[in-house]
């Protein structure tokens, strides 16, 4: 078990929509393509946004949501720690998992045998596809952004 409390004061003082800023949304939305075979995007309402595999969990209002919060999906142990752990999905720390899932996994559940069954990494192009995300979300945060389709209303 660690925990780096300066890691975490750092995070804590980035302002949430750091990656949504500078990241292309429009880009994005076709860099999902590479998560489709295991994700897909699917609203509160049941409007399917991205068709997808269910591999992986859908998708849908990621950005504010803790990890490991999709009550219909099996996950592996470590992300249930780091859900438990209190982590929430931000730009900065959903880039961090995209560029390395299983680093970022590890730190976040404070468990370094942790292991997840994402292995895909991003080398680049991660804000453009966290700029996406933040728009595939409630409402009230995607109305910040301009390229938003505000599917639902609650
Ligand atoms: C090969 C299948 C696969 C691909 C491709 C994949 N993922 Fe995943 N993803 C998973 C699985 C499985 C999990 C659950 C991990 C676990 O429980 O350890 C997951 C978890 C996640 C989570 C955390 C969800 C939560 O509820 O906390 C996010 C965010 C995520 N993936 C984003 C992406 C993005 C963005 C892409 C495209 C770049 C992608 N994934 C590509 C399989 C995949």
């Amino acid at each position: 078990m660690f925990f780096r409390p300066a890691a975490f004061a750092l995070l804590a003082l980035t302002p949430l929509p750091l990656a949504a800023e500078t990241g292309d949304a429009v880009a994005g939305a076709a860099q999902f393509i590479r998560c489709k075979a295991c994700h897909a995007i699917v609203t509160d309402d049941g409007t399917v946004v991205q068709k997808g595999g269910k591999t992986g969990p859908n998708l849908y209002g990621m950005i504010g949501r803790p990890v490991a919060a999709m009550p219909d999906f099996r996950y592996s142990p470590g992300f249930k720690a780091a859900g438990s752990a209190g982590r929430v999905w931000d730009a900065a720390n959903l880039a961090a998992y995209l560029a390395d899932p299983t680093a970022w996994l590890r730190q976040a559940s404070g468990d370094a045998g942790a292991r997840t069954s994402m292995t895909v990494k991003m080398t680049e192009g991660s804000d453009d596809l966290v700029a996406y995300l933040a728009t595939q979300v409630p409402a009230p945060m995607a109305s910040q952004s301009p390229t938003a389709p505000n599917p639902v209303t609650n």
